[in-house]
């Protein structure tokens, strides 16, 4: 197993040009297939963080690395080969005339073959459903649309690491859902290694397997779903919330006396946990 982390900072600090520092010796470590949630409230350092990983900003003090090289040390070809950032707004990002036109943006500059580029064109669009909407402006295309769009164009650079700033905020219920498994199936089933700018406590266990919890732009912790959620002085302190699902059956516990046992972040890890208690304990039915 290659033990160099895909990506690394050591000891990032960074300051905007107003002086002000955002963020005070950042240390993350991202290995090759693994699902990173960085999770903080707004205005805590992601967008910084992450646009530091990618290179677009430079660390005050510090490193980033990539593939254990300095990301200086890379072109930037090189770089958007092995570190794709998918902007939290799409308009950001999407500049071509036609969906199909951005997404073959990145793959032409590589100096790939048409029939290449077509090919990855073609894989992405269909990985992110939206192949129908190929020769449409992207102008003519939603909000949600425009959002897989930009990971399309994101993903048929076939970078190592996929960097995404709130991937789901702003979509409907049905368009996060979507986005969720979209990216559950890019790491688990393709291997992608992803880390997911976010603050969506919700969501967050139902996809990663790793949380960075960031506060006021220092990394305060860095562990599983359930290290960081059965740490309610942190999730407090750091301005985040227990997901709704986790709430729920805590007040079950505490004010109804389920006998549920555990910490269920998710709608699946709830059922269980109720199913179980309930088997404990079957309630009399009075009908
Ligand atoms: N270009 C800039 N110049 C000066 N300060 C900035 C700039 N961009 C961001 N900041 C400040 O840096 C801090 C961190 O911002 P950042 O956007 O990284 O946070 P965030 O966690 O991504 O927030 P959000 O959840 O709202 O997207 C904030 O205090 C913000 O005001
Ligand atoms: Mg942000």
């Amino acid at each position: 197993m290659n033990t160099i982390p895909l990506i690394e900072a050591r000891a990032v600090n960074f300051k905007y040009e107003n002086n002000v520092q955002v963020l005070f010796d950042v240390n993350l470590q991202v290995r090759q297939g693994d699902f990173v949630a960085l999770l903080a409230a707004n205005g805590s350092g992601k967008t910084t963080l992450i646009k530091t990983l990618a290179g677009l900003l430079t660390p005050e003090s510090g490193q980033v690395l990539v593939n254990g090289k300095a990301i200086n040390g890379y072109t930037q070809s090189e770089l958007y080969q092995r570190v794709g950032l998918v902007f939290q707004n799409p308009n950001d990002q999407l500049f071509a005339a036609t969906v199909e036109e951005d997404v073959a943006f990145g793959p032409r500059n590589l100096n790939l073959s048409e029939e290449e580029v077509k090919r990855r064109v073609d894989e992405a669009l269909e990985i992110l459903g939206v192949s129908a909407l190929r020769k449409r402006p992207i102008h003519h295309a939603s909000f949600g649309e425009q959002k897989r769009i930009a990971i399309a164009g994101v993903l048929a650079m076939r970078p190592s690491v996929m960097i995404l700033d709130e991937p789901t905020a702003g979509l409907d219920p049905e368009g996060e859902l979507m986005m969720v498994s979209l990216l559950r199936n890019l790491n688990r089933k393709s291997g992608m290694t992803i880390i997911l700018a976010t603050h969506s406590v919700d969501t967050v266990p139902m996809v990663a397997d790793r949380i960075c919890v960031l506060n006021c732009g220092r990394l305060v912790r860095d562990g599983t779903p359930h290290q960081i959620f059965s740490n309610l002085e942190l999730i407090r302190t750091c301005r985040l919330r227990l997901p709704y699902v986790t709430s729920l059956v805590d007040d079950l516990r505490r004010l109804d006396g389920v006998p549920a046992n555990g910490l269920p972040l998710t709608v699946a890890e709830a059922r269980e946990c109720l199913l179980e208690a309930f088997e404990r304990k079957p309630q009399p039915c009075e009908l």
